[in-house]
């Protein structure tokens, strides 16, 4: 009889996690609150004090300047807009390249595009999976405006080096800090260091109202700005003085102030939605730590990653067995695991099809490149071969749970042997 429960064994883990619930009494007051006055949103559309919305999203943007420590936070109804909002911003207009990583959420890439702009995909890293400096340095043009930088999974990007290259080529550094609300540098929060940060309140992140999203910047011009996209901004651009008016056809990105209330609660827990997460995490690769061909994720020095994601890098040769089969064995085992995260970006039919809209280039602005013909190594080594991921946000950080999800993942390494010899056993049952 065989250890493993893919073949019949018992499962290290037999009955299913549990999610991670963050909305608590506080949360449930917050919004009882919001009801009571009947104000759920506060926001006008054109000139006055009611531009900027109403009592909680103030509050909230006060909290959140205070917490990260910078002088503009703008809320959003999600991270897309706050993307949008950000390109926008900084000015990206039809032909300017802004340079993305293709591992990220589609919305990263999408957001150049609803300014005409062409996005530019350059690979990662293998370490912590961010923008490669290499890779962004070879991808400049004079085309280029802006680069996107994605802290995935909760680890910064090198965001030191992508700033130097911004401010070398003039050009404005967008984090796209969704997954990493407390991830650091040694220089600082991740999502303030590039000129613009944007992060996500969604249902899946480490806090959340729900949907929603922060945008932050120390730039007095960029804060009014994204404000203004945010909030049909063609309506006050005499009113706010602003001579240049690229970009400034406003969207209505505008957060509800119930979502407010609730990110007020969440915002000020903050720490206790992060940290244990990040303890949780950690007993995983304490667990998985000495595995051959299995590689914990690692954490840079000076750097702290807030885990959104577990992301381990697998060696089919080292570890003795094929990954995808691996991964299906873990499931059997009651680990809640996947593979590959998401496919290179470029991949997308939106990319791959671009000439198939009947109008050359649309929705692209002409001098788009052949995506087809685009290849990033590492990212696509990654998603085909190496990612092995626990989404840790969803789950309920217990410490007894990331351990018997240490001895499973240990119990499928000690019988790869099995596991390799059997292959064609499940390869035919399934
Ligand atoms: C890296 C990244 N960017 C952007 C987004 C979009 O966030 P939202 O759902 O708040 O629009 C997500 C959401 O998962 C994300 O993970």
């Amino acid at each position: 009889m065989s250890e493993l429960a893919i073949f019949g064994g018992e499962p290290v883990i037999a009955e299913e996690p549990r999610r991670y619930r963050s909305m608590g009494e506080a949360e449930a007051r917050a919004v009882a609150e919001v009801m009571a006055s009947d104000c759920l949103s506060g926001f006008y559309g054109s000139p006055g004090d009611e531009y900027w919305g109403g009592p909680k999203v103030q509050a909230f943007e006060a909290a959140w300047c205070e917490r990260y420590g910078v002088a503009h936070a703008i809320s959003v109804n999600s991270a897309t807009s706050g993307l949008f909002a950000a390109v926008g911003a900084v000015g990206v207009s039809p032909g300017d390249e802004v340079i993305v990583p293709p591992w990220t959420m589609s919305a990263t890439a999408m957001a150049p595009l609803v300014y005409g702009g062409i996005p530019i995909f350059a690979d990662i890293e293998d370490e912590t999976f961010g923008l490669d400096p290499e890779a962004v340095r070879a991808a400049i043009t004079d085309k280029t405006r802006a680069i996107i930088a994605v802290n995935l999974f909760g680890h910064p990007a090198r965001l030191e080096e992508l700033l130097e290259i911004a401010d070398k080529h003039d050009l404005h550094l967008i984090e796209d800090n969704a997954q990493a609300p407390l991830g650091a540098t040694a220089s600082g929060l991740a999502g303030t260091i590039g000129h613009i940060g944007v992060f996500s309140l969604n249902y899946h992140k480490h806090i959340h109202t729900g949907e929603g999203g922060v945008c932050v910047t120390d730039d007095d011009v960029l804060g009014k700005r994204l404000a203004m996209i945010r909030n049909h901004g063609e309506n006050v651009t005499d009113w706010l003085g602003m001579d240049d008016l690229t970009n400034m056809v406003g969207f209505n990105y505008r957060m509800t102030e119930m979502s407010a209330a609730v990110g007020l609660v969440q915002l000020e827990n903050i720490d206790a939605h992060v940290e244990p997460r990040e303890r949780f995490a950690e007993i995983l690769s304490e667990g998985a730590r000495n595995l051959r061909g299995l590689k914990v994720p690692a954490v840079r020095e000076g750097c702290r990653h807030n885990y959104y994601c577990w992301c381990a890098t697998y060696d089919a040769g080292d570890a003795g067995v094929d990954r995808d089969l691996f991964r299906d064995a873990l499931i059997a085992e009651g680990v809640p695991c996947f593979t590959g995260y998401v496919e290179p970006l470029y991949r997308l039919p939106t990319f791959q099809k671009r000439i198939a809209f009947g109008r050359e280039g649309y929705p692209f602005t002409l001098g788009a490149p052949d995506y087809t013909k685009v290849h990033c190594p590492v990212t696509e080594c990654m998603h085909r071969d190496q990612a092995l991921l626990i989404e840790v946000c969803s789950l309920e950080p217990s410490e007894e749970l990331a351990q018997r999800i240490g001895e499973a993942i240990t119990k499928v390494h000690r019988n790869t042997g099995e596991l390799s010899s059997r292959a064609g056993e499940l390869a035919a049952a399934s």
